[in-house]
């Protein structure tokens, strides 16, 4: 299959790119996919109201049938048809902060796809703080299914470069809206118990969402992996490159020698590093990516995936990231570089 491109305007999408977004509608309205940028990472869409549509999604990332989509809008009356009731925590979280990387799990109504919802009794929701994501879902006038729109197991694209890489020729169209901000997923919280859990921590953290809601719980399986996630995509291997990533706990002298012994066995090294750590190593390394600065996390957050995919153009052996503390959105830097690195960690004595 070909992959339409259209290179789409953040500021006015609806004016400036009507033409483009009409088109990518109508390929929507033929049950097709088309990725599109959101503040987080690139979405794969496709119409949340039909089961060929959703079944493509699944066919073309190569994702396990048992771990369900969220559904994305552009209005909070769409919930209607898609809820069964709104929880009190789910319409204050709502109210704080949609549009924005949260996803809230809720009851499901009757009727919705099993395959959107991997046969759950819950759909996940979020309304998308992005002006193309926003523009694509008002000309189609449909929700969309969306997941991160890479093949499964590699890490989320926060550029279309990154879409292009992974999906070129497996789906109908990709709408370019230039690099995404949050880059990491949105943070999935689950609305249906007493008190919310966090499934998966993403762009809005803990201490945020407790200032809306009171206590928030976090799944057990987020902090020790003898638990099962209740999030069904938490246990698949994600966010990988093709070497192996070990991250490293430890002062830079501790960092230091663990590269210095893998030259020693003739290794070529990759290191993923903010750049204040770039500029106190030994220059050691075969191949430096640097993802932001220690001193606003954010900026780590948003250049990881980008980092973690520069690996792949490249011969490394293996590759060393830098830890950071589980503290903010450092919560969910660490969710991911854990997954990335198959908990492979080497801590200092
Ligand atoms: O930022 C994001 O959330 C991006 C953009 C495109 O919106 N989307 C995204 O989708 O990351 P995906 O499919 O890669 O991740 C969805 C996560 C998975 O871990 C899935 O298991 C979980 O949400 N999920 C979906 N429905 C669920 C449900 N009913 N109960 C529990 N977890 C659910
Ligand atoms: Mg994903």
């Amino acid at each position: 299959m070909e992959t339409k491109k259209w290179i789409v305007d953040n500021t006015d999408p609806f004016k400036i790119n009507y033409p483009q977004l009409k088109e990518a509608a109508v390929l929507l309205h033929q049950d097709q996919v088309v990725a599109f940028p959101t503040e987080t990472v690139y979405g794969l869409g496709a119409n949340a109201l039909s089961d060929q549509a959703v079944l493509r999604i699944f066919q073309a990332k190569g994702r396990p049938s048992d771990n369900p989509l969220i559904v994305h809008i552009t209005k909070k009356e769409q919930l209607t048809s898609l809820v069964d009731n709104l929880p009190q925590a789910a319409e204050q979280l709502i109210e704080a902060f949609w549009p924005g990387p949260l996803t809230l799990v809720l009851p499901k109504k009757d009727g919705v796809s099993a395959y959107v919802t991997a046969g759950l009794d819950t759909i996940a929701i979020r309304m998308p703080d992005h002006p193309v994501a926003l523009a694509l879902m008002e000309v189609a006038g449909l929700p969309l299914a969306a997941p991160s729109a890479n093949l499964s197991g590699k890490p989320s694209p926060t550029t279309a470069a990154h879409v292009d890489e992974d999906l070129n020729g497996k789906i109908a169209g990709l709408l370019d809206g230039g690099s995404t901000g949050v880059g990491l997923e949105s943070t999935v919280v689950d609305c249906t118990t007493n008190i919310p859990v966090i499934l998966r921590p993403g762009g809005v953290t803990k201490e945020q969402l407790e200032e809306v809601v009171g206590q928030v719980e976090v799944d057990p399986a987020l902090k020790s992996q003898e638990h099962a996630p209740k999030s069904p995509g938490m246990k698949y291997t994600h966010y990988a490159p093709i070497a192996p990533v070990f991250l490293v706990d430890g002062t830079i002298d501790f960092f230091n020698e663990i590269v210095h012994t893998a030259k020693k066995e003739h290794k070529k090294v990759g290191l993923l590093v903010t750049e204040e750590t770039k500029a106190l190593l030994n220059q050691e390394g075969d191949v430096v990516h640097t993802c932001g600065t220690k001193n606003d996390l954010s900026t780590v957050a948003t250049h990881l995936y980008d980092a973690l995919r520069s690996f792949n153009a490249t011969d490394v052996d293996i590759i060393y990231s830098e830890t950071f503390p589980k503290e903010g959105v450092g919560v969910a830097i660490m969710n991911r570089l854990e997954k990335a690195a198959g908990h492979k960690i080497i801590k200092m004595k």
